[in-house]
């Protein structure tokens, strides 16, 4: 069975066209961007263990479902993925954030990884990696595959835009992790952009220059 699973909700395409549109300003697009994290993040949330407690409303006693276990860490690829962040803890505000560096190399493509912070007991928690895109699938790989070093073992990854070209190295490199696209795109370009793309996710989402 396939660990992709491919976003199909009509609220999810609207926001990754306008996300693209080269004329969508640095404002709107960290908002398109925490906004589709939340979408995303609700469906990658959905198996998540609850137990049963007993509560009163104003009418009797009840025993009702609330989340059980350690919280889940969500933990940004720097810099762009740091733009995923907002979405997910408006769905579960008490989430633990985590934090990697990677960087790609300009020439060879290749991620270089210059920071990694995880919360504690990440052994007991599920981990949500973010990053809005999936290029040569570099970047994401080495960060699960760091991950997994420090003991981490339920984790899932959402990409709101991803090549074919990223998808199959990441699958391969860790089939037993699944992976949430909001869009797969046609293909990477000389430069290891995604086509078509949104251009440099990261230069928008901070406004810095490419
Ligand atoms: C971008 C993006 C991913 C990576 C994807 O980051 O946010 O992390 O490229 O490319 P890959 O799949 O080929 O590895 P970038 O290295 O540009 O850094 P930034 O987020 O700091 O801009
Ligand atoms: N990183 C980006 O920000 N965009 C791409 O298209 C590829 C890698």
């Amino acid at each position: 069975m396939s660990n992709v699973i491919y976003m199909t909700h009509p609220l999810i395409k609207h926001k990754i066209t306008m996300l693209r549109n080269e004329n969508t300003g640095t404002l709107e697009f960290r908002k398109l961007v925490e906004e589709i994290a939340m979408l995303m993040g609700y469906e990658a949330l959905s198996d998540l263990h609850t137990t049963n407690i007993e509560i009163t409303t104003p009418i009797e006693k009840t025993i009702q479902p609330v989340l059980e276990g350690k919280k889940p860490a969500v933990v940004p690829i720097l810099r762009a993925g740091l733009g995923m962040v907002g979405g997910i803890l408006a769905l579960v505000p008490t989430a633990k954030v985590g934090h990697i560096g990677m960087r790609r190399d300009e020439v060879t493509h290749k991620p270089q990884a210059y920071y990694c912070n995880l919360p504690d007991y990440i052994e007991d928690r599920l981990i949500l990696v973010v990053d809005p895109m999936l290029a040569t699938g570099g970047s994401l790989t080495d960060a699960v595959t760091e991950i997994k070093k420090l003991g981490g073992k339920n984790i899932k990854c959402m990409c709101i835009i991803a090549a074919p070209e990223g998808v199959k190295a990441f699958t391969e490199a860790h089939p037993d992790v699944k992976l949430y696209i909001g869009s797969l795109d046609r293909c990477l370009n000389n430069d290891a952009y995604i086509c078509p793309g949104l251009g440099d996710a990261g230069d928008r989402i901070f406004g810095t220059k490419a």
